[in-house]
């Protein structure tokens, strides 16, 4: 929203590596919604095919993904619609109220842009963007993501695995955990002038969470590049965490031996631990986890979700965990 469809983002892997019945589906949808149909995710539509759903806002320049084939990348679950994925957001460089990002975050200049990648690796590098982008085949993935408050949303994120960057960069044997960091420019980011948190935002995982095919260096959402609010032009998602865990606008990558003091360690190691995986049955200290509300779906009535262990994605992560006490480990 913050920045023009023209601002020359180059994608090698163009509208040729989407199946054609999804772009047909594309079409019949947005012909549905100019018609007025209400909403991006149409009954009906995501039964057949997750992907049917996915129209492209028309917002931002187009960053098409192909289907993933990871097991578990694709939930069933209609999805949240573009404007509250988009309006709903936490992102406390610019500020704390859900819908600063969306307002404030015109600032942040998502171009030029480098990524430094660091520590215990063979072969660091910094890289620009650019070359980021090219760097691995763009996937389409619908992931659940949970905030640690309580909601949760259904988005089409796109991006490819780290592990393919990681692969790359060749971590050596000290090389345990990866640290995050945000980018952290009081003249971008009004928000670093409060001291909620101690700048710049870090967040980290377990090198084997960072190499596990689920964890997304992202890129976009809804089929187009990432708007500012949502961590633009690049930011991880890690969907059996907490979205907290899911660090935005990443401009380092260093690999470490000790597990690494993140932001919300540091602000309050008894609420919010290194982990952080989804879990019902451990609570926060202020309040329970066992339920959800589903961002959109809210209403008088509506009825709040359980929320599942790791978020719905055991099959694939438990073994992470194996012998793991997981009330300890929070
Ligand atoms: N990253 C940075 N740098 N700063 C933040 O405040 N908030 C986190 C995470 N990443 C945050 C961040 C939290 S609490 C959540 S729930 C998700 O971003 C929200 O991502 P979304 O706005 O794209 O839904």
């Amino acid at each position: 929203m913050h920045y023009l469809k023209d601002r020359g983002f180059t994608h090698a892997h163009a509208g040729d590596i989407t199946p054609r019945e999804v772009y047909e589906g594309r079409r019949v949808l947005l012909r549905n919604l100019a018609a007025g149909a209400a909403g991006v995710a149409l009954a009906g539509w995501a039964g057949r095919d997750a992907l049917a759903q996915v129209a492209r806002p028309g917002k931002l320049a187009t960053l098409p993904g192909a289907r993933s084939a990871v097991a578990g990348a694709l939930t069933m679950e209609k999805l949240t619609p573009y404007g509250d994925a988009t309006s709903y957001n936490n992102f406390y460089e610019f500020g704390t109220d859900k819908s600063d990002p969306a307002r404030a975050a015109g600032t942040l200049k998502p171009r030029p842009w480098t990524i430094a990648v660091e520590g215990e690796v063979k072969k660091p590098k910094v890289y620009d963007l650019d070359e980021l982008l090219k760097l691995a085949p763009m996937e389409e993935r619908i992931y659940r993501l949970r905030c640690v408050e309580g909601w949760s949303m259904v988005i089409p994120w796109v991006g490819y695995s780290l592990a393919e960057l990681i692969k790359r960069v060749e971590p050596t044997g000290n090389a345990k955990y990866v640290e995050f960091v945000t980018l952290a420019d009081k003249s971008q980011m009004p928000g670093l002038r409060s001291s909620v948190l101690d700048w710049p935002y870090v967040e980290g995982l377990r090198l084997d969470e960072a190499m596990h095919p689920l964890t997304l260096l992202t890129f976009g959402l809804y089929g187009e590049v990432l708007p500012n609010q949502n961590g633009a032009p690049v930011r991880t998602v890690v969907p059996w965490k907490y979205g907290f865990k899911s660090g935005k606008s990443i401009v380092k990558i260093r690999f470490v031996e000790k597990e690494p003091r993140t932001a919300w360690v540091k602000a309050a190691s008894q609420e919010y631990g290194f982990f952080s995986n989804v879990n019902p049955a451990v609570d926060h200290p202020r309040w329970s986890q066992a339920t959800e509300r589903r961002i959109g779906e809210d209403g008088l009535f509506q009825k709040k979700r359980p929320t599942l262990m790791f978020n719905g994605y055991e099959a694939q992560v438990g073994q992470l965990y194996a012998g793991m006490d997981l009330k300890k480990n929070y």
